[in-house]
């Protein structure tokens, strides 16, 4: 989910501004739209669907008053429909809040409450907190000691802004283990789950921490503790400007994320002076743990393959949601590293507080400011600027970039070093040969299952290949290491059905070509990626995506993930898909 608010000064009119703001959040659910302002009364328009869809609807940014709240909805309790939609409000619609995380103990709550003579319209765990808001402003509390004595009670992760009718001119916002920033600009003050939200009216950012409370009105900001005490806040600027946020021409963000990749990693290379004081800083490691989800776990898996064959260190890939399993084999000398494009997602963040307690902690995040960032001992930022596409491509290959560079630092590779930086080009030449992929694309969209199978290197390729076709096509992908096909999905593999094999140059090459072969005796159709001088693999596969031949294995995930994005992307195009907001998925996922 994603929360923004807003207080503009002189009167403007807020709901244009809210509606544009979460617009720019949608990114983080999509399940329903709602905005609350405040004129006379709480006014508060709804519903369930995409923002241009309820928008036609019903005129979102045709409403009174000069502040009020917003939210994109990723269900967690309840169908996605208008009544489980935020703003929730209480019975006498004097108090409204939006929320984004997840209230545990909700249910006892409710039940506590309906006691007392509650009544509650949906199916949420968020619609006790404006019901427990309004509880203590009954008797006697204002707006911020209500939400303080609230947030006593609940449980959970969240992110909290609310508004009171009786109460008028006021934004009170909490947040814990959910992220909330407040911006600070010449119209007004904003808060919002992520920046590229607000960066069209506020670059200036306060960044609360968990139990603080925002206190906003047409003049000023205040952040007080738990205690009710006034906190000076820092003030950050963000270098993202509004424009990195938006399409530019392109049809969908996901393809201009594509498209900008090989400056992501230009970007990101500039990073190497910071990663080598990293490196210095640390000292000695004896192991090293990488713990992530999704994409940037797939991203971990080639670090393990990198700093255990390059570096010598034994590394291990733990899935964020898994990890607490293995903390107890952790100490002083194991560097645990994250990696997360959002530096926001729950299942890390939960996984990084207990790392914290044994060991020296790296977080290699693309979102400055986001909790990550604030909590680790050492912050890598990698340059891919706002990625608003849902899957995850210019934060991916930024966030290999950030690990080769350590990777070849700390084993001090200088060849390594070399050919990294040579991956821009590589990756700017394979964009001209988009067409092929587009046909390919039209060839390939109406099949039922696709396989991707890769060795080494090139075996999170085939896993990040699959996670993408499956994220916007719904079409089912599975990469596996291809020495593994022989163990059991080749049991799978029958006419007709699509193969894509990873085939780099290197020491790998020979065995997968045999996998290959296997593959295609029992009819399998060939969709290779491999090198322009393969005149093998042109011979073998009935599809061939063909890339500059200097691009060997080691640094092939960094260039060979590409044409698979392109392919998921055209194929999702084809089939008439939004490729920037998958079903049932969100780019920032702050709930366990
Ligand atoms: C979500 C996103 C994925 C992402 C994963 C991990 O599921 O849809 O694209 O890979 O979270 O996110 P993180 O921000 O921690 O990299």
């Amino acid at each position: 989910c994603g929360i923004v608010g807003c207080i503009l000064k002189n009167n403007k009119n807020a709901a244009p501004v809210l509606l544009d703001c979460i617009s720019k959040l949608e990114y983080r659910g999509y399940d329903s739209i709602g905005i609350a302002t405040v004129s006379d009364g709480i006014n508060i328009k709804k519903d369930k669907g995409k923002i241009k869809e309820v928008d036609s609807k019903l005129d979102l940014a045709d409403m009174p008053g000069h502040y009020g709240i917003a939210h994109v909805r990723w269900a967690t309790h309840g169908d996605p429909n208008k009544i489980n939609a935020h703003p929730h409000t209480d019975e006498t619609e004097s108090v409204a809040v939006v929320h984004n995380g997840i209230i545990e103990n909700y249910l006892d709550i409710k039940s506590q409450l309906e006691e007392e003579g509650h009544v509650f319209k949906s199916d949420t765990d968020t619609e006790v907190i404006p019901h427990l808001i309004q509880k203590y402003m009954d008797k006697g509390f204002d707006l911020e000691d209500a939400l303080r004595e609230t947030i006593g009670i609940i449980h959970g992760a969240y992110a909290i802004a609310a508004i009171s009718k009786n109460e008028p001119g006021k934004i009170i916002a909490t947040r814990k283990d959910s992220p909330l920033i407040v911006g600070i600009g010449e119209d007004g003050y904003y808060l919002a789950s992520d920046s590229p939200a607000i960066l069209e009216y506020a670059r200036d950012i306060i960044y609360p921490e968990k139990g603080e409370l925002v206190i906003i009105d047409e003049n000023e900001v205040i952040v007080k503790d738990e205690f009710d005490n006034v906190v000076e806040k820092e003030i950050e600027t963000i270098d993202w400007t509004p424009e990195m946020a938006e399409k530019e021409g392109y049809d969908y963000f996901m393809i201009k994320e594509i498209n900008e990749q090989a400056t992501a990693v230009r970007n990101t290379l500039t990073e190497k002076s910071t990663i080598q004081e990293i490196i210095d800083d640390l000292g000695d490691i004896s192991r090293i743990c990488f713990v992530a989800c999704g994409t940037s776990f797939h991203a971990s898996i080639t670090g393990k393959y990198l700093l255990e064959s390059i570096a010598g260190i034994p590394t291990d890939v733990i899935l964020a949601s898994e990890f607490k399993y293995s903390a107890n084999t952790l100490n002083e000398d194991t560097l645990v590293i994250f990696i997360s494009q959002s530096g926001e997602t729950a299942d890390s963040l939960k996984a990084l507080d207990l790392a914290n307690k044994t060991s020296k902690t790296l977080g290699i995040v693309n979102v400055a400011g986001s909790a990550i960032t604030r909590r680790a001992d050492y912050v890598i930022q990698t340059q891919a600027g706002p990625e608003i596409g849902v899957a995850a491509t210019k934060t991916y290959v930024s966030q290999l970039t950030a690990i080769y560079l350590f990777a070849a630092l700390i084993a001090d590779d200088e060849k390594l070093l070399e050919d990294v930086y040579k991956v821009p080009d590589f990756i700017e030449e394979l964009l001209k040969e988009v067409d092929s992929i587009k046909a390919m694309s039209k060839k390939y969209k109406f099949a039922r299952d696709f396989f991707f199978i890769g060795r080494g290197y090139s075996y999170p390729i085939a896993l990040e290949g699959a996670l993408k076709l499956k994220e916007i096509t719904y079409i089912h992908g599975e990469g596996y290491a291809a020495g593994e096909l022989k163990h059991g999905p080749l049991a799978l593999i029958d006419e007709g059905i699509p193969v894509v094999v990873i085939l780099p140059p290197g020491e790998n090459h020979r065995k997968t070509m045999s996998n290959l072969e296997e593959v295609k005796a029992r009819g399998a159709d060939i969709l290779a990626v491999g090198s322009k001088e393969d005149e093998r693999l042109k011979l073998k596969s009935d599809d061939l995506f063909a890339i500059n031949d200097d691009v060997n294995e080691i640094i092939a995930p960094l260039v060979y993930i590409v044409p698979l994005q392109l392919l998921a992307y055209y194929v999702a195009v084809e089939k008439g898909l939004d490729p920037d907001k998958p079903k049932n998925l969100a780019k920032c996922v702050t709930v366990e």
